[in-house]
C-alpha cells in the first residue's frame, strides 16, 4: 500500500514535470530543460504506466498519441453553434472605419467610443474543444457550424493543447480557437517529405486541415500543428468576465496559448493603428495570416448586438493582400547551389503577392515540378509568405488534360559545364565541379558569411561574384587574407566600404563553435545539427577525430549525416581550410553547457515573491517542499534562494540588499527539474 502510495506520487509528479515542460516548450516557446533531459522523463513515465495500467490517465502526456485507426468522424453536434465572420471588404483603413461607423448606428449610439478586441485572424482549422471538470473530453471541426466532425484523437496529438487545464473544475467550458502550422514547422516538415520523394503540403493552412482529417492519428500525430484560443462555446459553471479580452487573459491563465499580438483598442482610430501595426508586422510573423479580427470587447454589446444569420454583428474580419497569386509561367532556368544541387526556378510574369513583387520563384526540383505537372506556358500559383523564397505550389487546372512535360534537367551544369549526375536514390541533380564550379564558390562563400554563420556584414551578392570572378578568393580562408590595397581595386568600392567589411571580417573571429561548423557548409548540416554537434563535441579538434559511431551517437544525427560529415573531414582540401581558417586567428568557441545546478533545493530556505507563469504560489510552494526544502514568507539572512516571479514585490528589493540568490523563474525551472532527477 505504500509501495502503491510512492508509485502513484511518482507518476503524478511525472506527469506535472512532462506537463510543465510542453507548456514552456509549446505554448510559452521558452523552454528550460534539455530536449534529452525531456526525453528522460519521457521514458521514465512511459514505463512505469507500462508496469502498472491501471494508473494510467486519460491526459497523461504519454496519451496523446496512439489511438486507432477509423473509419469515419462521428458526428459532433455543437451546443452552441460555430458561426462564421463577416469579411470587411473595403480595403485599407476604410474598412475599419466602416465597420465602427456600423456598430455606432446599431447601437443607436451614434456619437459613443467604442472600444473593441484586436486579434489576428489566423488561417488555418477553427476546432472546438470542450473541457469537463478540467478534461479535454471532446475536440471537433465546425462543420457546417451545427454539426461537426470528432476530431479528438488528431487534436489529442497537438503538444500546445492542455489535456487538463490549469485549476480549472469548470462543469463544462469549450474554447474555440484555430489550429495552424507554423511556418518553419511547414518549410522543415516539406524538406523532410521532398528529401524523400514524398508528396508535400500545399501551404501551411491545408497541412492544418489535412492533418486534422486524417484518420490515422499516427499520421496527424507527424504534423506539426499549433493552436490559439480566440473564443467560447458552451460554458457551465464557470463565471463569464465581462469582457471578450478578460476572456482570452482568462484562457490563458488556464494554460491555454492566446496570441499575444493582441489589443485592446478605442474607436476607428484604434482599430485602423491595429490594421496598421499587424501589417506591418505580418512577414515576420511566424504563421501565416489573412487578416485581423475586431470584435467589440463588452460582451453584454456583443449579445445586444446579436447575430444575422450565422454571423455575428459584433466582429468583423478586416482582410491584408492574399499570399497565393495566379501567373503565368515564361521559362525555367536552373541554378547552382552550395553543394551543386541544381534548382529549377520559375520565370513569371511579375506579380504582387505577400505584400511585393514577384518575378522568379522556386520549383525545388525535376519531382516536384512533374509532380505538380507544371509546364512552361501554364498558368500556376506562386506563394509567398514570410520571408519565405516564392515558390510555385502548383498549376491552375485548365483545359488542357493529359500532361506532357516541356522541361528536362541540363545534362551539363549551365555554370562550369560538368557533368550534371543524379545520385541513386537521390531526388536532386547536382552538378559534380565542386569547387571548380564557380556558382558553388559563390554560393559556399555567401553561406560562410550569412547571417547565421559567420555574420560577415557587408559580404553580399555583387561583393563575392567579383572577388571570385577575379580569382581573388578562392576558398572562405581566403576571406581572412584580403587587405585595403586588394579591395580598392573592385568595382563600387570606397575606402570607407572596404574598411567597414575589413572589420567586419575581423569581428567575424570572434564565434561560437556551431556558427563556425554550420558555416562550413557540410551538407546536412544545418544550423541545429551544427548547435548539437557544438555541444557534445565542445571544440574543432573533438568534432574532427570523431568517428561514424561517435556522430551516430549524437541527439538527431543519423547514418546520412554522420558519413557525410565525416567525407567532408575527411576530404584534404577541407581539412586544410579548416587549418588556415583557425590559423587566420578565428577562435570559435564552445558554448557554456546547460547551467549546473548542483547544490539541491534540499535543506534550503526559498521565499516567493511575483506571479509565475507556470506555477501558482501553492504549486510552487508544494514542488519546493517535496524535494525538502522549505519556504518562509520573508526576506533574511537565513534565506538561500528568493525566486523572483513578474511583478515582485519588496522582497526583491529586500533580496538584493542582502545580496540573496535570486532565480528568475527558468533558473526555478531548471532547479526543480535538476533536483528531481537527482533525488531520484
Ligand atoms: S472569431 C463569432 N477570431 O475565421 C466569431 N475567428 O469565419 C467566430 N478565425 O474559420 C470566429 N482567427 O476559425 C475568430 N481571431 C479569430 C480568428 C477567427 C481565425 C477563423 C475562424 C473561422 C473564420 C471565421
Amino acid at each position: 500500500m505504500v509501495q502503491d502510495k510512492a508509485i502513484r506520487d511518482r507518476l503524478s509528479s511525472l506527469r506535472d514535470e512532462i506537463d510543465l515542460h510542453n507548456y514552456r516548450y509549446y505554448v510559452l516557446d521558452a523552454p528550460s530543460i534539455p530536449d534529452a533531459e525531456y526525453d528522460r522523463l519521457f521514458r521514465e513515465l512511459q514505463q512505469l504506466e507500462a508496469e502498472y495500467p491501471e494508473y494510467v490517465t486519460p491526459d497523461s502526456p504519454t496519451q496523446r498519441v496512439g489511438g486507432r485507426v477509423l473509419d469515419a468522424f462521428d458526428p459532433v453536434r455543437h451546443a452552441v453553434p460555430m458561426l462564421s465572420i463577416r469579411t470587411e471588404t473595403d480595403i485599407g483603413d476604410s474598412g475599419a472605419i466602416a465597420f465602427d461607423a456600423r456598430i455606432r448606428r446599431e447601437l443607436g449610439q451614434p456619437d459613443a467610443l467604442i472600444e473593441y478586441a484586436c486579434e489576428l485572424k489566423f488561417d488555418g482549422l477553427a476546432i472546438n474543444l470542450r473541457y469537463e471538470r478540467g478534461v479535454l473530453v471532446q475536440a471537433a471541426t465546425r462543420g457546417d457550424g451545427e454539426t461537426g466532425e470528432d476530431v479528438t484523437q488528431n487534436v489529442r496529438t497537438i503538444h500546445a493543447i492542455p489535456l487538463h487545464l490549469k485549476d480549472c473544475f469548470a462543469e463544462v467550458l469549450e474554447v474555440r480557437g484555430e489550429v495552424y502550422m507554423a511556418r518553419r514547422d511547414f518549410e522543415r516538415y516539406n524538406e523532410k517529405q521532398r528529401a524523400q520523394g514524398l508528396p508535400t503540403l500545399v501551404n501551411p493552412r491545408n497541412g492544418a486541415a489535412g492533418s486534422i482529417r486524417q484518420l490515422d492519428p499516427g499520421v496527424a500525430a507527424q504534423r506539426p500543428l499549433s493552436f490559439f484560443a480566440y473564443g467560447l462555446g458552451e460554458v457551465r459553471g464557470w463565471e463569464l468576465p465581462a469582457t471578450h479580452s478578460a476572456v482570452l487573459d482568462a484562457l490563458e491563465n488556464l494554460g491555454l496559448p492566446v496570441n499575444e499580438e493582441r489589443a485592446v483598442v478605442q474607436g476607428a482610430q484604434g482599430l485602423v493603428g491595429f490594421y496598421r501595426r499587424i501589417a506591418a508586422k505580418r512577414d515576420s510573423l511566424p504563421f501565416d495570416i489573412d487578416g485581423v479580427v475586431y470584435k467589440v470587447n463588452s460582451l453584454p454589446l456583443q449579445a445586444k448586438l446579436g447575430f444575422v444569420t450565422r454571423e455575428p454583428r459584433w466582429a468583423v474580419a478586416h482582410k491584408y493582400p492574399a499570399e497565393e497569386q495566379m501567373t503565368r509561367l515564361n521559362g525555367i532556368e536552373v541554378q547552382v547551389g552550395r553543394t551543386g544541387k541544381l534548382t529549377p526556378v520559375a520565370k513569371l510574369d511579375p506579380v504582387f503577392v505577400g505584400g511585393t513583387t514577384v518575378s522568379n520563384a522556386t520549383l525545388h526540383n525535376l519531382f516536384e515540378l512533374r509532380r505538380k505537372k507544371v509546364r512552361i506556358g501554364d498558368r500556376v500559383i506562386v506563394r509567398r509568405a514570410g520571408d519565405v523564397i516564392p515558390e510555385v505550389v502548383g498549376r491552375v487546372p485548365d483545359t488542357s488534360v493529359g500532361y506532357r512535360h516541356n522541361f528536362l534537367m541540363p545534362k551539363q551544369c549551365p555554370v562550369c559545364g560538368s557533368k550534371v549526375v543524379r545520385e541513386k536514390g537521390s531526388i536532386e541533380h547536382r552538378c559534380t565541379g565542386g569547387l571548380f564550379c564557380a556558382a558553388q564558390r559563390k554560393q559556399a562563400l555567401l553561406h560562410f558569411a550569412g547571417r547565421r554563420a559567420m555574420d560577415i556584414d557587408g559580404l553580399g551578392d555583387k561583393l563575392v561574384e567579383q572577388l571570385v570572378e577575379k580569382g581573388m578568393v578562392h576558398t572562405a580562408a581566403d576571406l581572412y587574407h584580403l587587405d585595403m590595397a586588394e579591395l580598392a581595386g573592385l568595382d563600387r568600392m570606397g575606402a570607407k566600404s572596404a574598411r567597414n567589411l575589413l572589420d567586419a571580417i575581423e569581428a567575424s573571429k570572434k564565434t561560437t563553435l556551431s556558427r563556425f561548423i554550420y558555416a562550413l557548409g557540410i551538407r546536412h548540416v544545418g544550423e541545429s545539427t551544427a548547435n548539437e554537434l557544438a555541444h557534445h563535441f565542445g571544440s574543432m579538434e573533438n568534432l574532427k577525430s570523431a568517428g561514424f559511431d561517435d556522430l551516430t551517437g549524437v541527439q538527431d544525427i543519423g547514418p546520412v549525416v554522420a558519413q557525410s560529415i565525416i567525407d567532408f573531414l575527411g576530404e584534404p582540401h577541407n581539412d586544410q581550410v579548416i587549418d588556415a581558417l583557425l590559423e587566420s586567428g578565428i577562435r570559435p568557441e564552445a558554448r557554456e553547457a546547460i547551467k549546473d545546478f548542483r547544490n539541491n533545493i534540499s535543506g534550503k530556505t526559498f521565499v516567493l515573491t511575483g506571479t509565475l507563469l507556470a506555477y501558482t504560489r501553492d504549486e510552487a510552494k508544494g514542488k519546493i517542499e517535496s524535494l525538502g526544502g522549505k519556504v518562509t514568507g520573508s526576506v533574511s539572512a537565513k534565506t538561500d534562494y528568493v525566486v523572483a516571479g513578474e511583478d515582485p514585490g519588496s522582497k526583491y528589493e529586500k533580496a538584493l540588499a542582502l545580496g540573496i540568490k535570486i532565480l528568475g523563474e527558468t533558473d526555478f525551472v531548471e532547479l526543480i527539474s535538476q533536483s528531481n532527477l537527482e533525488s531520484k
